[in-house]
């Protein structure tokens, strides 16, 4: 392990002066000097080198998905270990310090603020699992206090904060790999060298599915702040409102995910995943020039404010997208356990839920999303070509754990990954400005034709919890 210092010297050089006895605790806790350190860069590393050093991680936000690759990780991939684990949920934070004992051996830390992890200095990585609200401002936090990050999907909540996000991985030089883990998939990679290789022909227009089923949902009265949760870590970035149980569950995920400040429905959900790996097959295409979205509550008229259905279009120029997203079509079924573990497999693709259909001039490709692989139909329905494929969490998790020791990039680039989630905001943002066709400045990242639409992408923030203007 190599853990390397320059503070002092290069602060000297800007013309501050630090005592041999402050520590870099408190350092950061001295906010002239934090000041400083966000306006001079990156000037702490603290980095695995070589093929089996250890690397030290820590998690942030032990729910299921937290904790399940976490511990994954570290038994898939030498000499990786969990130092701390950090929850605002007292409950799932116990239990999480008795999986990971029971799993490793050792009891880790438990943190109920995720600064105590940023002010550690031998963790190597933090690991982002909470609800999307908070997935920026902890990933800025740890790029800003040296650390490398995998941060869950979706990366950002809105256009504005992605960008922050990527400048914030540049500006540190932190690896950030963002859990879009298809784009470690072998399959993926097939996929793409098929496309690259002009035997799919020219793009004529791709469709994307995440059919999924789901039922009215009724929002029940505020009540008050369980004893086993901290609301306002909880709430963080977003605004502060009244406890309600159909926003967090003890136990499990809780519906988060029906509410704008939190999350994005069914859209960011896993269509998310649909829509970034299709864009890594085809290239990674520049956005879109225009979005126009369809939808509503109108299947079951429940009170989500993320809707129970969407249609979406892109227009790329040269090609078109859409993706039809949302709950309300239980017969359709995500990839199933037992396709997604076999290479030799193949989904139904009919009523595969999460599928995406590629219509190239030569050929047809449908193409899974948990693994599944691909399949390539011309005239007359017959398959050309196709390769099978697993679900990837295991490769995304490796290739995580290579860029921490080799400082190449990781596959699930913050650049790329926030032009993904760029199109789920996208199709929010028009859903959401009234179902209207919405001009983009890709330069800019903003919209030419709707001030309404610029405030959304924009995003605000709770004091003490903004994410910075300048990382
Ligand atoms: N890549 C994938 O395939 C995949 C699959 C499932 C979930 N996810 C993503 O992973 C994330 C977590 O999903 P989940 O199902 O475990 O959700 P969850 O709501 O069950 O877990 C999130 C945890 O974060 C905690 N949390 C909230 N604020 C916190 C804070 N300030 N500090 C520390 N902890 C905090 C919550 O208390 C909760 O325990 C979500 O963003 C989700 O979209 C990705």
């Amino acid at each position: 392990m190599t853990v390397v210092i320059y503070f002092h010297s290069i602060l000297k050089q800007k013309g501050f002066t630090m005592s041999s006895k402050q520590t870099r605790r408190r350092f950061f806790k001295t906010s002239a000097l934090a000041a400083a350190t966000l306006s001079l860069g990156t000037y702490i590393e603290s980095r695995a080198e070589g093929a089996n050093d250890k690397i030290v991680l820590a998690l942030v936000g032990c729910g299921n998905r937290g904790m399940s690759t976490i511990t994954a990780c570290c038994k898939g991939n030498p000499n990786v270990e969990i130092k701390t684990v950090c929850d605002v949920n007292r409950s799932k934070l116990a239990n999480a310090v008795n999986s990971v004992e029971k799993s490793f051996g050792k009891a880790p830390k438990a943190a109920e603020d995720m600064k105590t992890i940023f002010d550690d200095k031998d963790v190597n990585a933090v690991w982002i699992a909470t609800p999307e609200h908070w997935h920026t401002l902890a990933s800025i936090w740890a790029c800003q206090a040296g650390k490398d990050v995998y941060v869950e999907k979706n990366p950002s909540v809105n256009i504005w904060e992605g960008r922050q996000l990527v400048k914030a991985a540049e500006k540190y030089k932190r690896v950030v790999q963002v859990g879009f883990q298809n784009r470690s998939a072998p399959y993926a990679f097939s996929a793409k060298k098929y496309i690259e290789e002009g035997k799919l022909g020219k793009i004529v227009t791709i469709k994307s599915y995440c059919m999924l089923g789901g039922g009215k949902s009724k929002l029940p009265p505020d009540a008050p702040i369980p004893a086993w949760l901290d609301w306002d870590k909880w709430l963080g970035p977003a605004p502060m409102r009244p406890f309600n149980p159909a926003i967090v569950s003890e136990s499990g995920r809780g519906g988060w995910l029906n509410f704008w400040a939190y999350g994005g429905g069914a859209l960011s959900d896993d269509a998310s995943h649909v829509l970034d790996v299709a864009r890594m097959v085809v290239g990674d295409p520049p956005h879109p020039k225009s979005v126009y979205t369809v939808g509503g509550n109108y299947v079951f008229g429940g009170d989500r404010e993320t809707p129970e259905f969407e249609e979406i279009l892109y227009d790329f120029g040269n090609f078109s997208w859409s993706c039809s997203s949302g709950y309300a079509t239980g017969y359709m079924v995500k990839t199933p356990g037992d396709v997604r573990s076999n290479k030799e497999k193949f989904p139904n693709w009919a009523n595969n839920a999460t599928r995406t259909e590629i219509y190239g001039t030569k050929g047809l490709m449908y193409f899974g999303r948990h693994g599944g692989g691909w399949q390539v139909l011309g005239s007359g329905g017959k398959i050309i070509d196709q390769d099978g494929g697993t679900f990837p969490d295991p490769e995304h998790q490796k290739d995580f754990i290579t860029s921490l020791r080799t400082r190449k990039k990781p596959n699930g680039d913050a650049e790329q990954c926030h032009r993904s989630a760029c199109l789920v905001h996208l199709g929010h943002l028009s859903y959401r400005a009234g179902n209207k066709q919405l001009l983009f400045d890709s330069e800019k990242e903003t919209f030419l034709n709707s001030e309404e639409a610029n405030v959304l992408a924009r995003g605000t923030y709770r004091k003490g919890y903004e994410v910075p203007a300048e990382v």
